[in-house]
């Protein structure tokens, strides 16, 4: 009988690799045969298949996105669910699924374990969100990316004498905007986790501003103003009332400009985070992901996720890699903000 690959939800940089450290280790180790469903659960409910072999994944830990596909289709929406899922493994001979994924994938994952589908899980996501593992792979990657672009932003920001604002990926939790942030060396860290005050912003920015320097602020997407009354002045507003420019960097970067009368540029990063080549730290962690993904399932370890535990990849129940955010700790935030201003 058949492994079964998908890669389900947004793509990630390492999702590749993944795939080609299960493919070797299951081929040429257990001598199983693989293959991958196209574009996440939609390829399972819909019996969607291509081999995975040898030649079929040469090269690939070092291109981004992923030979399968993707898509946010949920498998519990519009069919019957497990009986589909399982009436296609069974059709197509395949056994069992490794599921690389974030939250929504693996709580999809967890609901056909619990119906008797054999899963294990593997976890994916730049915002390193999730929980039970130290890491996901794909954060390494789009944290550098943010690093770089946040590098660039200063040359031009310190030529200009202006403040630059890059809003970086991270609904939930700001964990690129922290390493990066610390990385890059901003003057201030904007995250979901910590509210902070149009004021204490305006205070780091004039600090900065009154030593001769020009303000590097990075913001997370998912970042909120203690009050929000501040930043919904007009100036951030079209006439609907939305942001006007798009996300919170949009948001912020007139109302600086208003307060302090520094020229403000705000940057999104957006998607560009999560394209491109993998670390080469993301290549192995991800690697090392689908092999331990393929011993879980000779070993009969289903309903579970395969995580990292300082340098060990062992693997988690889902239970404990859902219902809660892995998010930043407020030590990590206090270090971090040491640098502020
Ligand atoms: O969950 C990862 C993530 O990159 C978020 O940081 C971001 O908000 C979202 O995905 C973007 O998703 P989409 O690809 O659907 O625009």
């Amino acid at each position: 009988m058949k492994i079964g690959i998908l890669t389900s939800g947004g793509d990630c940089p390492g999702l590749n690799a993944v795939i080609r450290g299960a493919v070797l280790k299951g081929t040429e180790i257990y001598g199983r045969e693989l293959v991958g469903f196209r574009d996440g659960w939609r390829g399972v409910v819909e019996g969607d298949i291509i081999p995975l072999g040898r030649k079929d994944i040469q090269g690939i830990s070092k291109e981004g996105g992923t030979i399968l596909g993707t898509s946010r289709t949920n498998p519990f929406e519009g069919t019957n669910g497990a009986e589909t899922v399982r009436e296609n493994m069974e059709r197509l001979g395949v056994d069992s699924l490794i599921a690389i994924g974030g939250e929504g994938t693996l709580a999809a994952a967890k609901r056909l374990t619990d119906a008797g589908i054999k899963i294990v899980g593997v976890p994916k996501t730049v915002d390193n969100d999730l929980s039970g593992t130290d890491y996901t792979f794909g954060f390494d990657t789009a944290t550098q990316i943010a690093t770089d672009a946040m590098d660039r932003l200063r040359t031009t920001g310190d030529s200009h004498g202006r403040c630059m604002v890059a809003e970086v990926m991270g609904r939930h939790v700001g964990w690129i905007a922290l390493h990066s942030g610390m990385a890059a060396g901003a003057h201030a860290i904007l995250i979901p986790e910590q509210k902070t005050s149009m004021d204490q912003i305006v205070e780091w920015v004039t600090s900065v501003r009154d030593r001769g320097r020009a303000p590097l602020i990075v913001v997370a997407e998912g970042f909120t103003l203690d009050t929000m009354d501040d930043a919904h002045s007009e100036r951030g507003l079209d006439a609907f009332g939305r942001p006007r420019l798009g996300g919170i960097g949009d948001m912020l970067a007139p109302e600086i400009e208003a307060r302090t009368g520094l020229e403000t540029r705000s940057t999104t990063l957006g998607h560009i985070q999560r394209g491109g080549t993998p670390s080469a730290y993301d290549r192995v962690l991800a690697t090392r992901y689908g092999m331990a993904a393929v011993d879980s399932i000779v070993n009969e370890r289903w309903g579970r996720m395969v995580s990292l535990q300082g340098t060990e990849i062992t693997h988690v129940g889902f239970d404990e890699a859902l219902g809660k955010l892995n998010t930043v700790p407020q030590s990590r935030y206090d270090e971090a903000a040491i640098l502020f201003g």
